[in-house]
């Protein structure tokens, strides 16, 4: 059985003291039969380790360089991560790979180098609607699933979390449905087992991410394959992501 995973991105959000105030909620959270996991931008990671430490609460970046320390102006390495108590990293958002032209083998290279640092990377793959349009969502996903997990061994592909966000549904306000997510989902689990057996498949967690919100969480997360939410928007206001967080540990 696998463990529900609620993670929230932040984004580009959470300056100064707006970031304290969203941490100071979230750190109230009542455990239960669910992770959850906050990724602020680098600046509030201390103030996250801060607020967050003693609860059971984790924290991630949402992205990293891979490369242990160096010549790499405005990068942050994963010693610098885990220095700062984060035990995730997303890696691959489609944010990045559109934005700042991040390739599929750059995003293995941080996928291997998260791991190195004894991180969770939760590696994110999602189609546009050009390719969904096209028929093309499978072999899309498929692909970055596989570059992004070139460099991971069999007996370490069961503690991954892959992260299907399909990029038509990202701060759209219009979620996937349950049943497009899923069919996702199930061909991405379908495609670990494929790379890397029968435990691998079924360890592995799987989430949904695009436009979730305390109305459509339970929807996702009633599918077999679906084990969790990575949360953009509704992350960033605190009664929601808890309210999220609540449906999924219940
Ligand atoms: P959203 O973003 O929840 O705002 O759609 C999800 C994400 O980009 O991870």
């Amino acid at each position: 059985m696998r463990r529900a995973l609620i993670a929230g991105n932040w984004k580009m959000n959470g300056a100064g003291d707006a970031a304290a105030a969203l941490l100071q909620v979230v750190a109230k959270a009542e455990p239960g039969a669910a992770d959850l996991v906050v990724c602020p931008p680098f600046t509030a990671l201390s103030e996250a380790q801060r607020l967050l430490c003693g609860t059971f609460v984790q924290w991630g970046a949402q992205n990293v360089y891979p490369a242990p320390s160096g010549a790499y102006t405005g990068e942050i390495s994963p010693a610098m991560l885990t220095a700062l108590g984060c035990r995730w990293c997303i890696c691959g958002h489609s944010e990045r790979r559109q934005l700042l032209g991040e390739t599929d083998g750059f995003v293995g290279q941080k996928v291997r180098a998260v791991l190195d640092a004894g991180m969770t990377p939760i590696l994110c793959v999602g189609e546009t609607a050009g390719e969904r349009q096209d028929g093309r969502t499978a072999s899309v996903v498929e692909r970055e699933v596989e570059k992004g997990l070139t460099e991971v061994a069999a007996d370490e592909a069961a503690r991954l979390v892959i992260a299907y966000e399909p990029i038509w549904a990202i701060g759209a306000g219009q979620a996937a449905t349950a049943e497009e997510a899923e069919e996702a989902c199930g061909w991405l689990r379908e495609c670990v087992f494929r790379l890397f057996g029968r435990a691998a498949a079924d360890g592995v967690r799987i989430l949904y991410g695009g436009s979730v919100g305390s109305g459509n969480i339970a929807s996702f997360l009633a599918m077999p394959d679906i084990d969790g939410a990575l949360i953009g928007g509704a992350s960033l206001r605190a009664d929601e992501f808890i309210s999220i967080y609540n449906t999924a540990k219940a």
